[in-house]
């Protein structure tokens, strides 16, 4: 599923590697002497680029559609739209209010990572508490290799132990006091990549571990994901979300051409959230070798990949974190309280998605 870099030689080959490369991020090398500290990203022709948003807009005004476009449910909260050749595919344009995209943020950022959920920083630190938090007052992750209190100028009473057994969080002045490995909270935060809620997904077996302990996912969360199903299941059929996987992008991160392909029934949708900037989705087809299209994902627009689309490749090749393109105004416009200046400054410079699955 994710590995798709493994094979480097063979996928540089193909219509959507060649995709992923015409959108990836890549800076200038020749810049001008002037430009020679700040990295300049290398345009890129957007122009093929579906932007379901201005679809949208026209389809409001005069009912007008691009070739290829199709409109599904007219009656659902927002219109609906899929792609002619794409069966099972569909494209909410700004399914979530500004609110609720608000409430995502926070909580993909200060409860979704919480243990039992797993992070990508569960195979080097165990699991680790309050990440958020943590980078917020400016702590650092200290490995806890000695039984004994550091208590010179009362800094033992700093050390927090709510963390893993071996990893723990310390005051920086703390950390410094200490001879061990260290990594400050704000790093962490910065490389996380993902986390689990519910059934938790074991990356390197590439399976859902049952036997993993994990809370179920948060009621609001499932009650959303339920509706936002909706328009791909028929009448009367219902959708269990039993797990999701939630993404974390900062400028220059990528996820590869993949499948999702370890849930039971592919004839329920995965119901995939965007949150803050802007990302290039890639819908492929079944193989390797068809061209992708490419569209826009801005923060609240909502996917829906079912039946045969579970069965089509794709990926996100690259978001913008600049004022221009980020497109996150109305998040800046919402999140000016201080309690909320933390949340802003990460997702000025980032990209969430959450995705949904039923796993049985
Ligand atoms: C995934 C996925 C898409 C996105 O996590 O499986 O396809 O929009 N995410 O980030
Ligand atoms: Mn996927």
């Amino acid at each position: 599923m994710y590995g798709s870099e493994n094979n480097r030689e063979d996928s540089e080959r193909t219509a959507f590697r060649r995709a992923e490369k015409k959108y990836k991020l890549y800076y200038d090398n020749n810049a001008s002497s002037k430009n020679k500290k700040k990295k300049q990203p290398k345009p890129v022709d957007l122009t093929e680029v579906l932007d379901f948003r201005s679809i949208l807009e026209c389809h409001l005004q005069n009912g007008a559609l691009p070739p290829g476009v199709i409109v599904l449910h007219d009656k659902f909260t927002s219109p609906v739209f899929s792609l002619q050749n794409h069966p099972g595919f569909y494209f909410i344009p700004g399914a979530l209010t500004v609110e609720k995209q608000c409430s995502l943020i926070r909580e993909s950022l200060v409860d979704f990572p919480q243990p039992p959920n797993r992070t990508n920083h569960n195979a080097m630190y165990g699991p680790i508490k309050d990440v958020f938090v943590a980078a917020k007052e400016g702590r650092v992750l200290v490995e806890d290799n000695s039984d004994s209190v550091i208590t010179s100028s009362g800094v033992g009473a700093d050390i927090d132990h709510g963390g893993c057994k071996g990893w723990v969080f310390a005051s920086e002045k703390d950390a410094s006091l200490r001879k061990c490995r260290s990594v400050s909270a704000s790093a962490l935060l910065r490389k996380l990549r993902w986390s689990t809620l519910g059934l938790q997904f074991d990356w390197s077996k590439r399976n859902y571990d049952e036997s993993l302990p994990h809370n179920r996912i948060p009621e609001s969360l499932c009650e959303l994901a339920k509706q936002l199903a909706k328009p791909a299941l028929l009448a009367g059929v219902e959708f269990r979300p039993e797990g999701a996987i939630v993404n974390y992008f900062g400028l220059g991160d990528t996820l590869g051409g993949h499948l999702d392909d370890m849930e039971a029934d592919w004839s329920k949708p995965i119901v995939s959230l965007s949150l803050g900037c802007k990302a290039i989705f890639l819908l492929g087809g079944k193989s390797r070798e068809d061209t992708p299209h490419a569209m826009f994902l801005r923060s609240g627009d909502v996917v829906l990949m079912a039946g045969d689309a579970r069965e089509c490749f794709h990926g996100v090749p690259r978001i913008f974190t600049d004022k221009e393109n980020a497109e996150i105004g109305h998040l800046e416009t919402l999140l000016t309280h201080e309690d909320d200046l933390c949340f802003l400054k990460y997702i000025q410079n980032s990209r969430i998605n959450i995705n949904i699955r039923q796993v049985f």
